[in-house]
């Protein structure tokens, strides 16, 4: 029965994969296969190692890009070998270090190769409220053109990674609205990119910089929907500015996110490669993705 499901989904993607002749497109240096979205505020976008807007250039052994299988959607939608910062031209107004992305991205590799070359897409900008993210505002406008971007060589979206919240501590409004705006945020990105079981893995906040920590971290903690895990940055070292998550926070928060990626998604070999193929990627995620709890 299983061989069988397979079999009909490779014909499929056989069928549909001719030339794609409308679409301007160069082949990346690796053919990504686990395309992973990386968006939210300055802590996603990476400060490890940012003092007084002069980011150190240390880069520890477990962000190092070290495989042209690990790449990144450059601002000019290209794929281009990963290395820190990740964000450098997409939060083009702050001063990028180290985030989580490639600590995630080396440490799901070495854990399980099985993965394919690995696509990460960075859409993070510091200093951003969630309302910022909305359905229909340019933040969330762009990401879904980025991943749209990158599915075009093929590929399947894995799991969007979200690491926000602190700018909505400061007013008490922005507080409590944060959970139905987080719960919409998900729902609407799913829709949008027709994968309606996206896994999201979030960080919960440790601290913010408004009085109304604890409201955001509740609600964040209670999201109510399927396929979202949450990882804890609490007790995680932060810079001196207080501010941001040091490097090695960094690296340890990577690492956490991908445990919590590897113990909650079953990996799929990824036999769709065609970008017309985007039905197939719901069938697959539909179909053998186990829900998260
Ligand atoms: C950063 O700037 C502050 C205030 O201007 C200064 O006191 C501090 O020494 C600077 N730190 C570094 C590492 O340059
Ligand atoms: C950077 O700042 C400029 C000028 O304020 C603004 O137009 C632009 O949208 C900003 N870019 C990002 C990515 O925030
Ligand atoms: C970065 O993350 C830490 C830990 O959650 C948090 O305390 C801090 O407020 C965040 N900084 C910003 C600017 O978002």
């Amino acid at each position: 029965m299983f061989a069988f499901l397979w079999l009909m989904l490779l014909a499929y993607a056989w069928l549909v994969s001719p030339v794609n002749s409308n679409n301007v497109y160069s082949p990346p240096p690796s053919q990504v296969q686990s395309i992973f979205l990386l968006a939210g505020q300055s802590n996603m976008s990476g400060r490890g190692g940012v003092i007084n807007r002069t980011w150190d250039g240390v880069i520890p052994f477990q962000s190092q890009s070290k495989t042209p299988s690990i790449l990144r959607l450059s601002a000019v939608q290209t794929w281009v070998q990963a290395q820190d910062p990740l964000h450098k031209d997409i939060d083009v107004n702050n001063t990028c270090g180290v985030g989580p992305g490639m600590a995630f991205a080396n440490s799901v590799m070495s854990k399980d190769s099985s993965i394919g070359a690995i696509g990460l897409v960075p859409c993070a900008i510091g200093g951003t409220k969630i309302s910022e993210w909305g359905r229909g505002r340019e933040l969330y406008n762009r990401l879904i053109r980025r991943a749209e971007a990158a599915l075009q060589g093929g590929g399947i979206i894995r799991a969007l990674l979200w690491y926000q919240g602190e700018s909505d501590t400061i007013e008490h409004e922005d507080a409590k609205l944060y959970k139905i705006r987080l719960e919409r945020l998900f729902t609407h990105l799913r829709a949008d990119l027709q994968l309606p079981a996206l896994p999201v893995i979030q960080v919960a906040l440790a601290s913010g910089q408004g009085p109304y920590v604890d409201v955001v971290r509740k609600a964040q903690f209670e999201v109510d929907l399927p396929n979202v895990k949450t990882v804890d940055a609490y007790g995680l070292p932060m810079e001196p500015d207080s501010l941001h998550l040091s490097t090695s926070a960094q690296v340890r928060l990577g690492e956490m996110l991908a445990d919590t990626f590897l113990q909650s998604v079953p990996l799929l070999p990824v036999h769709v490669q065609s970008s017309a193929c985007k039905t197939c990627q719901n069938f697959v995620l539909d179909t053998f993705l186990r829900p998260f709890r």
